[in-house]
């Protein structure tokens, strides 16, 4: 079939880009490097009739010349722009292409398919509201789907359309499309990708792009154009607390003085009291002026001029805010996907930019690096090119931010090499290391050593860690009861248990059980603080929450006891069942099955159940304290 009697542009119904009332989504497109992706995004451009006549004509005598099409139209030519990657074969930088719909604009950041690039999907992604992936129906779910989908949930992005192309190689075969749908809706659970659209398509046919596929009648889903036009990604960023980031300010005379920049999140209006950050002061907003005049209210995405009802010092880069508090801090822990050809070092300096704030920064240090076909983290001390890293990160000011998780606008930054002015890094923020520098210490009359003489105690943490079934929570609760024979005051906190309660909002994923851990050892130091010895009984998996945990209380105070039961060991008793539904596939991201697990190198007390009873240990913990004088 031939393209080359295609419509006219000038078509009556052909949409017009310059007119600004139709929402635009952005999205970006990955898959790998001869999925098609190319052929999708160029029959994209070609069905929203948005293609220029002489462009059209050029795509038709390139076609004959360097097309892979046999003559017909190559639509991957429409987007493989860049002269390296004809050469190569393979799109190695970021294009972004426009299009539009009658219902719809769109911004398409096409990403390179070949795995090294992760800065250049990182790039592409960064602002993209949803992404397309495409498989070869031949192949289904390979490992660089999972990569690039690991690399989208990090960037925080939960709408994907699953293109499953070149299906007429497969025979239009819906039980093969049903296949992959699931295996890939698996995976997208796993990664908290929540809304999933499979679509089959022939991409250079234009099967399931703009117009329904005759030849696959068992598919009663919508194109991937009627899709991308009416899915919702507006998300809950307008239901958020208000955020303006000020990027000017606007003094033309002294009568008046205006602060200028876009809504992040939420929504304004006059007379509503806001907080400017990082100061705290608190004033109301006077007027909204917009391009389109003065407004009573405002909401995210809109550019406005805001006047207060009182003179406060506000310049770029503060925040003016309503409802909760945004993080306000100059220590940071972030995710840093590498852009430069230099390897980060951790202790070098950068200039951050968020928003329209900067600060220098200094990378304290690289907890861990994460392996983007696996999310497995490992350790390191440097990162390379397009390798991904959780640091963190210590600023010459407190600058204010939101969690990505939360806003990607106000969590995200980059990092600027401050002799190249190279972009060294992009930059997720997971959490403020420390609360904001206006909130100080109250001093307590009554402390810790007070509180420990009432008790007639020495008060300590006893940290248990090692896997699942493992014997943590058994011996704990047999040393409690030890404790409590010779008078002593404690307290046993139990992972299964805070999960019922002050922990019930938290998964299995890396970041959840890190903070899983980090609220336990909080608790467990407020215990301390009361004069009380804390037992811990917890998988908690990382060696270095275990150390924020150790660090969380004086020396000589933490105890880590590792229940070293071997895994064979712990998967034959299998107590709750986990380990058999693990090893069945129903229980992704078990620790010790497919899920990390790093083990103490120096713990206090080291216990191994398959050869010692749980009273056996019990007894020896309980004589570790009385020989260090705990008891
Ligand atoms: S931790 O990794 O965050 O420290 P925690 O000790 O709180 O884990 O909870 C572990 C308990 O949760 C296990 O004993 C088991 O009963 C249950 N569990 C459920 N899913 C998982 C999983 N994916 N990995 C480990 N434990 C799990």
């Amino acid at each position: 079939m031939s393209y080359h009697e295609a419509p006219t542009i000038a078509a009556p119904d052909a949409p017009q880009l310059d007119q600004d009332d139709r929402p635009t989504l952005r999205f970006v497109t990955c898959g790998s490097v001869d999925d098609g992706k190319s052929t999708l995004v160029g029959r994209l451009l070609y069905d929203s009739k948005t293609l220029l006549d002489d462009q059209l004509d050029a795509l038709a005598s390139e076609s004959k010349t360097s097309g892979t099409a046999g003559g017909d139209l190559d639509f991957g030519l429409l987007v493989d722009g860049l002269q390296a990657e004809r050469e190569q074969g393979i799109t190695i930088d970021v294009a972004y292409r426009f299009f539009a719909t009658k219902l719809r604009r769109f911004i398409v950041a096409d990403t390179p398919g070949h795995m090294q690039y992760t800065r250049n999907m990182a790039t592409g992604a960064s602002n993209a509201d949803l992404a397309v992936v495409l498989v070869d129906a031949r192949k289904g779910v390979v490992t660089q789907t999972r990569r690039h989908s690991h690399i989208l949930s990090l960037l925080g992005i939960r709408h994907v359309v699953l293109a499953v192309n070149k299906m007429d190689l497969i025979g239009f075969n819906g039980g093969r499309f049903a296949a992959i749908t699931a295996e890939y809706l698996t995976l997208a659970g796993q990664l908290g990708i929540s809304q999933v659209q499979c679509i089959p398509v022939v991409a250079p046919d234009g099967d399931n792009i703009a117009a329904a596929s005759t030849r696959m009648p068992w598919y009663a889903g919508p194109t991937v154009t009627a899709y991308l036009e009416s899915v919702d990604v507006a998300g809950d960023i307008s239901g958020r607390p208000f955020r303006l980031p000020v990027q000017w300010v606007n003094r033309p005379h002294a009568e008046f003085r205006g602060f200028c920049g876009r809504i992040a999140s939420g929504a304004i209006a006059t007379g509503e009291a806001v907080t400017v950050q990082p100061s705290g002061r608190r004033t109301r907003i006077a007027r909204i002026l917009t391009p389109g005049g003065e407004h009573d209210r405002a909401t995210a995405g809109e550019s406005v001029t805001l006047t207060l009802a009182d003179e406060i010092d506000i310049s770029r880069g503060d925040v003016l805010t309503t409802g909760a508090a945004p993080l306000v801090s100059d220590q940071l822990a972030a995710h840093l996907v590498w852009f430069d050809d230099d390897a980060m070092v951790p202790g070098r300096r950068y200039m951050l930019k968020c928003g329209t704030a900067s600060s220098g920064a200094v990378i304290t240090t690289l907890k861990h690096r994460i392996v983007i076909d696996t999310m497995a983290r490992e350790n390191a001390t440097t990162l390379d090119t397009n390798q991904i890293g959780y640091v963190h990160l210590s600023l010459d000011r407190a600058l204010v931010f939101e969690a990505y998780r939360d806003d990607r606008e106000m969590g995200s930054f980059i990092l600027v090499d401050p002799i190249s002015h190279r972009t060294a890094a992009a930059g997720m923020i997971d959490l403020s290391l420390r609360r904001a520098t206006n909130i100080h210490w109250q001093r307590l009359a009554v402390d810790k050593s007070v509180r420990a003489r009432l008790k007639q105690q020495r008060p300590c943490v006893l940290w248990f860690t090692g896997l699942s079934g493992a014997g943590k929570s058994t011996i704990a609760d047999l040393v409690d009861r030890r404790l409590a024979e010779f008078g002593r005051h404690a307290a046993l906190l139990d992972g299964d248990n805070l999960r019922h309660g002050i922990n019930r909002d938290l998964g299995f994923s890396s970041t959840e059980r890190m903070e899983n851990v980090r609220r336990v050892a909080e608790i467990a130091a407020l215990f301390v603080d009361a004069g009380m010895i804390a037992l811990v009984a917890l998988i908690s998996p990382f060696r270095s929450e275990r150390e924020m945990a150790r660090h969380r209380v004086e020396a000589g105070e933490f105890i880590e006891i590792h229940v070293a039961t071997p895994l064979a060991e712990c998967e034959r008793r299998d107590p709750k069942g986990l380990y058999r539904k693990a090893r069945a596939g129903e229980l992704p991201g078990f620790t010790g099955i497919d899920d990390p697990y790093e083990a103490p190198q120096a713990p206090e007390i080291a216990i191994d159940t398959s050869e010692l009873t749980s009273e056996a240990a019990c007894e020896r913990i309980i004589r570790y304290l009385q020989e260090h004088h705990y008891l």
